[in-house]
């Protein structure tokens, strides 16, 4: 535990810009961005490529995602011609779950929705984060009741590693206006009203003044909607 302890030490004070520099230079440690290609991601993304840093990127594609959100990930290789890894779900779970339950059984129950999150997300996370030490993520502080008491850097039970979210304490307006000023590329549904953006059939735009995450998983009852990335 006393790790968690020194690179919050490390990084204490530290700008994003900052703390991701300090930690690629962490030579003893295998160091991997997990990119969903939303705005937070999009800012790490571009620090991460524009100074070349020692840290690989990668994305889950669950073959679900908005054909905006292949558009920005098309356009971020061509911007910064450095590679994301993709990582798939396995394709005998993917044939199971639709021919025993069709393609859309997430809205039949929350039971259902977490067997396709589990075979879309989170199993490829675990081939994705299999040999690495240091875990780094875009999650705002501001995005939910979870999150509002997560610190910068956690330790991760569940894959028994560090994790990090280098902008924790960033605002809405503050990741949007670093987007603005260094002209990187972002996914359009943002400018349709959607915040958090994930699978296409699970995310819809939101309304002022509702919840970040109000457009995820809007049919469920519950304030603390995860599709299991980011559980303990
Ligand atoms: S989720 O748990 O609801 O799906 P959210 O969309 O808020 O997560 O994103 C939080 C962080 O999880 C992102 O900053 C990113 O690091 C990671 N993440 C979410 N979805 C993906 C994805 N499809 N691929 C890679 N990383 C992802
Ligand atoms: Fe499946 Fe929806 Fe979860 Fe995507 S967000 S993996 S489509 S339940």
């Amino acid at each position: 535990m006393s790790k968690v302890n020194d690179i919050e030490e490390l990084i204490a004070g530290r700008s994003a810009e900052e703390i991701l520099e300090v930690i690629s230079g962490l030579s003893s440690e295998k160091i991997v961005f997990s990119t969903s290609l939303s705005y937070e991601d999009q800012v790490i993304t571009h620090m991460i490529f524009s100074k070349k840093l020692n840290i690989e990127v990668f994305t889950l594609d669950t073959g679900r995602l908005f054909s905006e959100t292949y558009s920005v990930f098309n356009s971020t290789r061509g911007k910064y011609k450095r590679e994301i890894k993709t990582y798939y779900p396995r394709t005998e779970a993917v044939e199971n779950m639709v021919s025993t339950k069709g393609p859309n059984s997430f809205y039949e129950s929350v039971e259902n929705r977490k067997e396709c999150c589990y075979i879309r997300k989170v199993e490829p996370l675990k081939r994705a984060l299999t040999k690495k030490t240091i875990w780094i993520t875009g999650i705002r502080s501001e995005q939910s009741a979870n999150r509002s008491d997560m610190r910068q850097v956690e330790w991760d039970e569940t894959h028994q590693l560090i994790k990090v979210h280098p902008l924790l304490n960033w605002t809405f307006e503050e990741t949007k206006a670093y987007i603005n000023k260094h002209n990187i590329p972002y996914n359009s549904l943002h400018d349709k009203g959607f915040v958090s953006i994930g699978c296409q059939p699970c995310t819809r735009a939101i309304k002022t003044g509702e919840d970040f995450r109000a457009g995820r998983w809007w049919w469920e009852d519950s304030t603390k909607k995860e599709c299991g990335l980011h559980t303990n």
